[in-house]
């Protein structure tokens, strides 16, 4: 039964149209989305992205994914977010609100892993969105993206911020130009030198991020604070929507964490109180278009992807790597392999201060 039908497809392949031919390339995992403009589809984003909660950082309650950037990546992310912290030796990390917290290595390895997608997928254009916390300057961050060899991915608008009219070029023409890296910074004033180092502000608007309740998804513009409160005037300022889609939980002393309790009912695609299918259909009613990125955290669960694909009308992605729509513990995958590596490093550790307590007490 196969060779005929292969055989069948070897013989139309040579009557195909060009053009047929040329609609087969998906960009963003779709052939549909090549000739949408950049502004125009709903880009999936992981929140703070490197910091991961998994066996790597001992399931760290800090960690805001369950997958790394490339993970997140290859499954269909197109956002991804990162808090860029200056560190005692000089370097640029990326860090979780502080570098004693959670320390996801320096802001050029993160970049590095970012040209390794880009490298091995050229049709797909990829964003990333820099929290600058402590005010690193444009050259400081240019310096990362040199470092990282990924400047000649990084795309450059013809015209400055809203001041642009919105105008967007499609997927399609940024794969074919081959700059395919989208670099929003937040904030960076003055970007001299690095052209391409786009102060997020003048080209986005948000909705409010600290929500801990359902009750608190809103659709209302937060930042920047010329469009605080009035959609129309956000959307019509040519600026792009960011739709943050996550929740924290207040722990004791104050100190908020990724809630992860309700994240089956947070990232569904459904239209019940609290899914981001519902939240994605609200703003998009409110903005009169729909939100250029949307950001989750743990954008496995749900699965997010769910409700952009069809904000996107993508019926069937393509090149994608799937990735188990559930929690991750580290009960849950102590039974795994990597569980297994984990464990072992444990009582290794365990071992050591075995032997050292002894050394001690001798
Ligand atoms: C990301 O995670 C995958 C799967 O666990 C792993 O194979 C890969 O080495 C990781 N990449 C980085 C850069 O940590
Ligand atoms: C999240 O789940 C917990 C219990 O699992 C519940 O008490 C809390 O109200 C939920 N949060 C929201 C925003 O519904
Ligand atoms: C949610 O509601 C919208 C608008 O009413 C509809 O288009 C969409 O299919 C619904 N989604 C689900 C998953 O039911």
């Amino acid at each position: 039964m196969q060779l005929p039908t292969t055989l069948q497809s070897l013989l139309l392949l040579p009557i195909l149209p060009l053009t047929a031919l040329a609609q087969q390339r998906a960009c963003n995992n779709a052939p549909s989305l090549c000739s949408t403009p950049y502004n125009s589809l709903t880009h999936l984003g992981a929140h703070d992205s490197p910091f991961v909660r998994d066996g790597s950082t001992s399931f760290s309650t800090s960690g805001n994914q369950f997958y790394n950037s490339t993970v997140q990546l290859e499954a269909g992310v197109r956002l991804l977010s990162a808090q860029v912290h200056s560190s005692a030796d000089g370097t640029w990390r990326l860090c979780h609100s502080s570098c004693d917290l959670l320390d996801a290595g320096t802001l050029s390895d993160w970049l590095g892993e970012v040209k390794g997608f880009l490298d091995g997928n050229p049709d797909e254009v990829v964003t990333v969105l820099l929290v600058n916390s402590d005010g690193a300057t444009a050259a400081d961050l240019r310096g990362e993206y040199a470092a990282a060899g990924v400047e000649g991915y990084a795309y450059q608008p013809q015209q400055g911020g809203a001041q642009g009219g919105g105008e967007w070029p499609t997927l399609g023409e940024m794969v074919g130009s081959g700059k395919r890296l989208v670099s929003f910074v937040a904030s960076l004033e003055d970007n001299t030198g690095a052209a391409y180092l786009l102060n997020e502000f003048d080209y986005v608007f948000e909705n409010s991020f600290e929500n801990s309740q359902f009750s608190d998804f809103s659709c209302a513009p937060d930042r920047p604070a010329s469009v605080s409160g009035s959609a129309s005037e956000a959307v019509s300022s040519g600026r792009m929507a960011l739709m943050n889609h996550f929740l924290y939980q207040d722990q004791a002393f104050g100190i908020q964490s990724p809630d992860v309790g309700n994240l089956t009912t947070t990232n569904a695609p459904g239209n019940a109180t609290g899914n981001l299918g519902l939240h994605l259909g609200r703003c998009t009613r409110e903005y009169g278009v729909q939100p250029t990125f949307v950001l989750v955290d743990f954008f496995n669960v749900g699965p997010a992807i769910e409700a952009v694909d069809s904000a996107n009308g993508v019926a069937s992605p393509v090149g994608r790597r799937s990735v188990p729509n559930r929690v991750l513990t580290e009960e849950s995958e102590s039974s795994a392999a990597a569980g297994a590596n984990a464990a072992f490093r444990r009582w290794s550790l365990a071992l050591v201060a075995v032997v050292l307590g002894y050394a001690v007490c001798r």
